[in-house]
């Protein structure tokens, strides 16, 4: 394990989530509420696909989700023949001499567990321990690193209290619920992870956003720390002492006007109109630095299905990274979001975020140029 550690072997990979990319999760509670369909194969083009990420765009690292509906499609039974496909999959990837990163849970939880309330359900902590202790007693040994939860806060958000995700509920109570679920089950998550394995490397992965004050006024400067404070730290606070590293999804920058937010500048925008603002992953990593923990950044990506953007989009955030990680950042690996395009939540299959474009009709794989911009940073050790 101390080999991940060492800077000549810093990750360079891509990301993907089980829901997002496999097809034919049926059994899940997104299944009923927005399914992905067949979304791009993944689950049996996953060879192929690897052999692009590894043989043709240099990555030495991959992130991916088990999805906890196949595993255990009914409570406390667990499908012998999802965890096989599950290590073939790692096998795969060990075969092309790739890192693994295995998020368990990426947004979707199995149907059984939405009948009792998802996450707001009083014993979702005990049960996610069980399915998680389970696939690390199986695949331990073909996982180098573990993530428990996947944005917490985004998750809960969305569907609990901006209600726009399954199970779309709008309620304070519920919000309030399932954050105090989230931080038991990561614990629980994190000790059975490591009871299996004491070598294990276990960590969450919070989407972290940078809260810039929109003029020098205290009041802004108080809503950018204030924000600050609690969409990126309040949750590492709470479950201190049970990570072993941080992954950080970076997407956003906000300027902060008290009270709230302002509108962006906008001078560049992704598909979604999300802004570019590759500066803020420095400051997102130097906020970081208080925790003394090695930090991944596990996805960092643009919706844009013309790759106009996106090449550029790629420098400049990594150029960003290393100036965090020459002044002392303990940065071990950089996660493009994502290998393929697929299927982006309530937005469907619209949004492009992928290396690899693919064709939805005939599955057909392209790799965009900007992934071959990425493979030659790769090359260049990220230009140091
Ligand atoms: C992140 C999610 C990921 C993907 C990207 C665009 O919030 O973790 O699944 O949807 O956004």
């Amino acid at each position: 394990m101390q080999e991940l550690y060492e800077s000549e072997n810093f990750l360079w990979g891509s990301a993907t989530s089980a829901y997002q990319v496999e097809g034919g999760i049926e059994n899940a509670d997104w299944s009923a509420f927005k399914s992905a369909g067949a979304a791009c194969e993944h689950y049996h083009r996953f060879r192929e696909d690897f052999d692009l990420a590894a043989d043709e765009l240099c990555q030495n690292a991959h992130r991916l989700s088990i999805e906890w509906s196949r595993i255990e499609p009914e409570e406390g039974v667990f499908d012998e023949e999802e965890i096989e496909h599950y290590r073939e999959v790692l096998a795969y990837l060990k075969e092309k001499g790739m890192t693994t990163m295995v998020t368990l849970h990426h947004f979707t939880s199995p149907q059984w567990l939405a009948d009792k309330g998802t996450w707001e359900h009083k014993a979702v902590p005990k049960c996610f321990a069980r399915f998680v202790r389970k696939v690390a007693e199986e695949l331990y040994s073909l996982v180098d690193l573990w993530t428990t939860i996947n944005e917490p806060l985004i998750y809960t958000y969305l569907s609990y209290g901006a209600g726009t995700w399954s199970p779309q509920k709008r309620s304070y109570r519920a919000v309030f619920r399932v954050i105090r679920n989230q931080i038991l089950a990561h614990k629980k998550a994190y000790q059975a992870l490591h009871e299996v394995d004491p070598e294990a490397r276990v960590g969450l992965v919070k989407n972290n956003q940078y809260f810039e004050a929109y003029s020098s006024a205290p009041w802004d400067r108080l809503s950018a720390a204030v924000h600050s404070w609690f969409i990126n730290r309040w949750f590492l606070n709470r479950v201190k002492g049970y990570l072993d590293f941080i992954g950080v999804n970076y997407y956003f920058h906000n300027r902060m006007q008290f009270p709230a937010r302002k509108k962006n500048a906008n001078e560049v925008t992704s598909d979604l109109g999300w802004e570019v603002y590759p500066r803020g992953l420095y400051y997102v990593l130097k906020e970081l630095e208080r925790y003394s923990l090695p930090i991944y950044i596990t996805e960092n990506g643009i919706a844009d299905a013309q790759d106009r953007v996106r090449a550029g989009f790629i420098r400049d955030h990594v150029a960003w990274m290393e100036k965090a990680r020459a002044e002392g950042a303990d940065v071990r690996g950089y996660f493009h979001w994502s290998l393929l395009d697929n299927f982006e939540w309530a937005d469907g299959f619209g949004p492009r975020f992928g290396l690899v474009e693919v064709d939805y009709a005939t599955q057909e794989r392209t790799i965009r140029d900007s992934a071959y911009v990425y493979a030659d940073i790769i090359r260049n050790k990220g230009g140091r």
